[in-house]
Order: C-alpha cells, then sequence, then structure tokens
C-alpha cells in the first residue's frame, strides 16, 4: 500500500513545533513528506524545504501551496497548519474548502465565531479537520480514557488538570520581543497563558473524562505587572456528565518545566499521571493498595496496545504521542479511501469541535476573570 502523502504550513527551521510533527508524520512510515510552505518568508521557505527533500513541491507561501496541490494529478492527503495561532483559522478554512483534510496546530482559531465557522465548514465538505492537542496520543491518556469509559473508577466525582511551567517568570526578561507578543492583547488575543497551556489541560480532562465542560468561574492573574493578559489563572468549572473540575495553569511556576498532569477520582477509585513520566500511570482502587500501570504491559486496553511501539521498560515521549495522532488520521484517511469503518481505537484524535469547545472555554475564562470569577457558560453557542 502506497503512503499517505503529507503537507506542512509553518513548522520552518528554527520553529519549535514543526520538528515534533516531521518526527510524528514521518514515524510510522504512514506519510511521506512531500508539499511544505514552511516558513513566512518565501525564500527561506522554499530552500527549507528543498533541504528536507521537497523538491518543486516546496513553496513559497500557503496560497500558492493551495493552488500546486490542487493542480496535482496527486495531491497531498493531509495538510498540518503549524503557523502562529492568527493565521490558524484563513489556512485551515481555505485548505477544508479546497477539499484538504487538515491537522490545524492549537487554538485552532482567535475567536469563537471563527472556531463555530470550521466545524461547519468541515461538515459540510465532510473533509478531516483536526486540532492537535497531541498529548491525547499518549498511550497511557488512552488507556486511563479507556479504564474510565468501562467504569474502573465508577461515577466520576472530580478532575484535577494543571499545565504550570515556569519559563516566563524573570521579570528581567518580560520585555523580551519572543516573551512579550505572548501577554499582549493586540497579537496573543484575549488570554495568554489559558489560551497557550490552559486548554491542553482542559481538552485532557474532557478526553478521557468523556464528558464536556459546560461552565467555569476563573481568577485569572498577571504576576508580573506589564503584562496585561494573564501569566496564572485557577479555573473551576462543572462537566455536563456531573464532575467538578480544577485547573492550575502558569507560566510563573519556577521550577516546573513542561506542568502537564492529570488526576482523576471517581466513586471506586483514582488515576493519576504527568507528561513528564508518561510511560506510568497510578491506580488507586478504593481500599485496595496503589498500582503503577506501566506502559507497554501485557492486557491493557486495545487503545493502549495500539499506540504503545517499544518493549516496556524503554520510554516513549512526545514525538511518540504526536505519532499516535498521525496514525489515528492516516487509519481515518484510508477507511474512507476504503470505504469501510475506521478502527474504534483509532478514532480518537482531537476534531475541531474539540477546538471550538476550546475557544469557548478561552472566552469564558477571560470573561470571568475580568469579572472577579462569575460563573460563564463555556459552551460554545452551537452546542448550547
Ligand atoms: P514558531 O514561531 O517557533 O514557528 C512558526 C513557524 O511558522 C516559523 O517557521 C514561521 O516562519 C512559520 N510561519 C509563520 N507564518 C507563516 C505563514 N503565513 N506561512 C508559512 N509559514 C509561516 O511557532 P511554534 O512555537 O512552532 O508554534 C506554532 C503553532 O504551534 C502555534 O499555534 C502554537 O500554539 C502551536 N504549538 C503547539 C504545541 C502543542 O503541543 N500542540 C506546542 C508548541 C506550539
Amino acid at each position: 500500500m502506497r503512503k499517505l502523502q503529507w503537507g506542512m504550513i509553518g513548522g520552518g527551521e528554527g520553529s519549535q513545533i514543526g520538528p515534533a510533527h516531521r518526527l510524528g508524520a514521518g514515524l510510522d512510515g504512514l506519510f511521506e513528506f512531500t508539499a511544505g510552505a514552511l516558513d513566512h518568508r518565501p525564500e527561506e521557505g522554499i530552500g527549507y524545504g528543498r533541504s528536507l527533500g521537497l523538491g518543486d513541491r516546496a513553496y513559497g507561501s500557503w496560497q500558492d501551496m493551495l493552488a500546486g496541490e490542487k493542480a496535482q494529478d496527486n495531491p497531498i492527503d493531509l495538510v498540518t497548519v503549524a503557523t502562529p495561532n492568527s493565521t490558524h483559522f484563513e489556512i485551515t478554512k481555505a485548505f477544508l474548502e479546497g477539499g484538504f483534510h487538515v491537522l490545524c496546530e492549537k487554538p485552532m482559531t482567535m475567536t469563537v465565531e471563527e472556531g463555530e465557522e470550521i466545524v461547519k465548514i468541515a461538515r459540510t465538505t465532510g473533509k478531516i479537520c483536526a486540532v492537535n492537542y497531541g498529548y491525547s496520543g499518549y498511550s497511557l491518556v488512552r488507556h486511563m480514557k479507556a479504564m474510565i469509559a468501562r467504569g474502573d473508577l465508577g461515577k466520576i466525582r472530580l478532575v484535577n488538570a494543571e499545565f504550570a511551567h515556569g519559563h516566563h517568570a524573570d521579570a528581567a526578561d518580560a520585555e523580551n520581543p519572543r516573551v512579550r507578543w505572548r501577554y499582549d492583547p493586540a497579537q496573543a488575543g484575549v488570554s495568554a497563558q489559558f489560551a497557550d497551556c490552559g486548554i491542553h489541560a482542559l481538552h485532557m480532562a474532557s478526553f478521557v473524562t468523556g464528558q464536556d465542560v459546560t461552565k467555569l468561574s476563573a481568577d485569572t492573574v498577571s504576576c508580573i505587572d506589564v503584562r496585561v493578559l494573564e501569566d496564572d489563572a485557577m479555573v473551576n468549572f462543572r462537566m455536563d456528565g456531573g464532575a467538578v473540575g480544577r485547573l492550575w495553569t502558569s507560566s510563573i511556576a519556577i521550577g516546573r518545566q513542561h506542568g502537564l498532569g492529570i488526576q482523576v477520582f471517581g466513586e471506586k477509585g483514582g488515576l493519576r499521571w504527568s507528561q513528564e513520566h508518561p510511560n506510568q500511570l497510578y491506580y488507586m482502587p478504593l481500599g485496595e493498595r496503589l498500582q503503577i500501570i506501566e506502559r507497554g504491559e501485557a492486557n491493557l486496553s486495545p487503545e493502549a496496545d495500539r499506540t504503545s511501539r517499544v518493549t516496556i521498560g524503554h520510554a516513549e515521549g512526545m514525538p511518540l504521542a504526536f505519532a499516535n495522532i498521525y496514525a489515528d488520521l492516516a487509519e481515518a484517511i484510508r477507511a474512507r479511501k476504503e470505504n469501510r469503518s475506521i478502527d474504534p481505537a483509532a478514532d480518537l484524535y482531537p476534531r475541531a469541535e474539540d477546538g471550538l469547545r476550546s475557544m469557548a472555554a478561552v472566552f469564558a475564562v477571560a470573561q470571568s476573570g475580568k469579572e472577579d470569577g462569575l460563573w460563564c457558560d463555556a459552551r460554545p453557542p452551537m452546542f448550547r
């Protein structure tokens, strides 16, 4: 079976997330890197694309790439949008309407209205629009979801999610242009830390519990005074299956590195997982002893088995979690080409609907933060 063809917009030389996508897409031999508009500077984008083997399918702009791929006999099967946030909407919309499947980086859009439009376009065109909540690709995160869905924890009472790092904690560095724009509403929108990192934690809470967030109350602060937007937030939320949620996100938590983690507590047990130690899942059944579930163990769930590659005891990390999102998408695209249903264990990639829910939560956090923690509806209007 021939490899699927994959293209990328953004992710140029020196970008933060480009290499992880190239590793993830290429890892299982499912996708071939075929086309790209990798940089906002046309010459650099073409040059870097050619150095990665793209030949004349290295384009100077995403508009050229859209036109060029539409004209190909054998166009790309999937395009990843890994440009800065404010460009996601325009590029994703254009490629969906052009007939391409899209994996868009988070946040999917800058507003709820744009998010609703992307969901509608994806539904009308019938194209896949995935959003890169890549941490939901970890094998043991998939296993957590499976355990919760089959009732191992009973009814879920409480979810505690965190994404707190310390990389913007230095007040002396706050005016550095590479840091400053993130806290400037003109460039970042209505939220900084929550929109950048908090939404990963919130998505994780929904992903593992299978419950959507309905309302939230936020305490947002700028610990460094020159910042307009928040560098720390504590968010209380409620979910549609009855779970209570707590979420802390921060960029001034000195000593914390990546800082994504989740704990879920049900009537019959608790689970704890952390992104920096992704190969262990801590399971505490009520009244029993603590168990450590290892990635790669025998007799885990089909969802965990499908997303585990190397044998137990050898660490798997973030590019492999991204590779699992790509493997899901390859299965989804192949199932469509072959007119068959998708493997249910692969039908877990985050969708445009998840991107939209995140946007609604971002705006609810911004509003609640301004109004002293007022409880706000966190659902997008089209899902109310
Ligand atoms: P970056 O600033 O390091 O790189 C952005 C790249 O996009 C650069 O190569 C730039 O030249 C290129 N670019 C900008 N405008 C372009 C255009 N119009 N056409 C083609 N290329 C263009 O940014 P970074 O940190 O890699 O972030 C990119 C996106 O990925 C952001 O939306 C960010 O939120 C997201 N991200 C997601 C992560 C995740 O865990 N899912 C982690 C880090 C970033």
